[in-house]
């Protein structure tokens, strides 16, 4: 019997209309276009306004773009992984949110906490259900509101992060196509180089947290930029290996987008040439769980099947890997 793969069948992605560019916040803190531009490669980034609406909203609109994109009937979803760092609320898990609004009646869901990597980790951990053969759909979304976790007076991390999320759906097939290979890693020693200090149960919220701005984003950005290169590439670069894939094999690379300056010595340390490197980082910034599913969103009228990619993720944590994965369908 042909093994059973879980391949991506469909993309789908919501970013926020909202643009807050770096000429904006040049008013906010002390930057420059410049200074953002050269060190990170970000132009603008979204951020998604309102009272009550929160990462669900965006995870929302991504699932309800895939269904209809895929001609999904909702009530056949069996299982739905959210990826998030800033969820609806600590429990219950915004996967559960987004299922019930979209209509997926037969699923369960659960949230995948795993910063920067939470996307892949939960792809690699969807296509699980798929090929033993339990689950028949399975919907990933990664999205994150990170403007609900950022100090909009810290200028080394609040022109970094955006808001956005997508969504794929994983679907059983028998041809050599699909997620074929994946290699994560964790070490939580790098915990106290990114990390959110308060809201959890070691440092609920008080006046004190709140004051001390220990409810955003703490990052020592030099020593995750090192980090981040040299885990990605070499998890990539293993994936790569042990399929005997080489540079000239992979039609995309696509990387967490964190810092362009981290996404080109990435591809350069696994020999990829920049062409075929996916790229959004200068209209969203990072969005955390997002950047990988809005990559493939923003790229899929480009990919074709049988298209070797190899996505790269690092974050806080530290967690990091590589997933490995031939296109399964043309999207024309
Ligand atoms: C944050 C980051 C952009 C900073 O770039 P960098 O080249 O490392 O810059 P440094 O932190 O060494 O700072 C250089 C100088 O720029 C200043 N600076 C920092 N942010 C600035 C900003 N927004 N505008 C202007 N100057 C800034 C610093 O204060 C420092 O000044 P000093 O030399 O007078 O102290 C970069 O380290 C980075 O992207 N790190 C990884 C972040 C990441 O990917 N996080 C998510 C993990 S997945």
């Amino acid at each position: 019997m042909a093994k059973i793969r879980a391949a991506i069948t469909g993309v789908g992605g919501y970013v926020p209309d909202y643009i807050l560019t770096n000429k904006e916040l040049e008013t906010m803190v002390d930057t420059n276009d410049d200074w953002i531009i050269s060190r990170t490669g970000i132009k603008e980034r979204r951020i998604l306004k309102g009272e009550g609406v929160g990462t669900s909203f965006m995870g929302i609109k991504a699932v309800n773009e895939l269904l209809e994109k895929t001609n999904t009937d909702p009530a056949e979803i069996d299982l739905l992984i959210c990826s998030t760092v800033t969820p609806d609320m600590v429990f219950p898990a915004t996967a559960n949110v987004i299922a019930a609004a979209v209509g997926a009646v037969n699923a369960f869901g659960f949230d995948v906490e795993a910063a920067c990597s939470g996307f892949i980790y939960s792809l690699s951990t969807g296509s699980q259900f798929i090929e033993t053969g339990k689950y028949k759909k399975v919907i990933i979304v990664g999205a994150d509101k990170m403007s609900s976790i950022i100090d909009y007076s810290d200028r080394t991390t609040c022109i970094l992060f955006g808001d956005g999320g997508g969504a794929v759906l994983l679907e059983p097939t028998e041809e050599e196509e699909g997620i074929m290979d994946f290699m994560h890693k964790s070490d939580g020693n790098g915990a106290e180089y990114l990390f959110m200090k308060a809201g959890g149960s070691r440092y609920p919220a008080t006046h004190e947290t709140i004051d001390n701005k220990e409810h955003s984003v703490y990052q020592e950005g030099a020593a995750v930029f090192k980090f981040a290169v040299t885990n990605m590439a070499e998890y990539a670069s293993k994936v790569m290996d042990r399929n005997n894939l080489t540079g000239d094999d992979i039609a995309w690379l696509v990387p967490h987008q964190a810092n362009k300056r981290i996404l080109d010595a990435t591809a350069r340390r696994m020999g990829i040439a920049p062409e075929k490197v996916m790229l959004n980082i200068e209209r969203y910034g990072n969005t955390t769980g997002g950047t990988i599913p809005l990559c493939l969103w923003d790229f899929e009228s480009r990919l074709k099947k049988g298209d070797n990619i190899i996505i790269a993720a690092f974050g806080g944590g530290f967690t990091w890997g590589s997933v490995y994965v031939k296109w399964a369908y043309d999207s024309n």
